[in-house]
């Protein structure tokens, strides 16, 4: 999907490394092998939980910090998690489940613009997850959603961006339908990268670097592939270029 809209996010694609690793001295030694190949960490409830917020400071540098905790509950008890997230750990994206609605959604993209204008320090954005990459259709038909996963994407994504949020998690077999749909300036952040060949493991719902960045992803999220890679420096390496092949492509 080459077209006009794409043109106006062309060059903006980062890579966000999932530290999904339990041992801290383990991350120590990656990340800086790493050097220049990743614009951002990814810290999740596996970080957060095993290792505590305050260790962010020790690997943080200058890398974006997305704090992925996928809030889900109600809009007073996210606000007041966000407002957490913001005042410890200065994040520059925090995501949220959009199936948490519409009210949950408005409030905690006000906390985090309240929050961050108290201290002032720029707001992160607010990206709602729309469907897990590990759930395909059956999964979803499990918990009661009939819709197919590109139907159901679509209907959260379509929620979350009228609830004034910055961005949408989607897998890179959406991306392209919601490029299409909300425009050229919405954040797309896919997981669920693999690169051709590489282990799907728990993921479903996959797709190459390449097709994400071609469909319209302004952001891509890697674990696996490059942490458990023979060489992570090299995995790194080989997708940034895969990056910068196709942000030349759909320019
Ligand atoms: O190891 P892998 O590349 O599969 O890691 C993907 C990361 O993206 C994990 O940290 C996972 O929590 C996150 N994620 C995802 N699917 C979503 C949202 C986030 O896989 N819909």
């Amino acid at each position: 999907m080459l077209d006009q809209q794409q043109s106006s996010i062309a060059g903006k694609v980062n890579l966000f490394l999932a530290l999904d690793i339990d041992e801290f001295d383990k991350i120590k030694v990656i990340l800086p092998s790493l050097e220049a190949n990743i614009q951002g960490i990814k810290v999740g409830l596996e970080f957060l939980y095993m290792h505590g917020w305050q260790k962010l400071i020790e690997i943080r540098q200058n890398y974006q910090l997305f704090i992925d905790v996928k809030l889900h509950d109600i809009p007073n008890t996210v606000a007041k998690a966000v407002r957490a997230l913001v005042r410890n750990c200065h994040p520059n994206i925090i995501t949220v489940h959009a199936a948490g609605g519409g009210a949950m959604l408005k409030s905690a993209v006000l906390e985090a613009q309240e929050e961050a204008y108290r201290l002032s320090i720029p707001a992160p954005d607010l990206i709602a997850v729309t469907v897990l990459t590990s759930l395909e259709k059956n999964d979803l038909n499990d918990i009661g959603w009939p819709n197919s996963s590109l139907a159901q994407v679509l209907q959260l994504a379509k929620l979350a961006f009228n609830s004034g949020v910055n961005g949408v998690v989607c897998s890179g077999q959406e991306v392209g339908l919601l490029r299409a749909v909300l425009g050229p300036k919405i954040r797309l952040i896919v997981p669920g990268i693999r690169p051709t060949g590489d282990a799907a493991f728990d993921q479903k719902r996959i797709t190459t670097p390449t097709q994400a960045i071609l469909d319209g992803a302004t952001d891509l999220v890697v674990g696996r592939p490059i942490i458990n890679a023979s060489n992570p420096p090299r995995a790194a390496q080989l997708i940034q270029q895969q990056i910068t092949d196709a942000v030349c492509r759909r320019v």
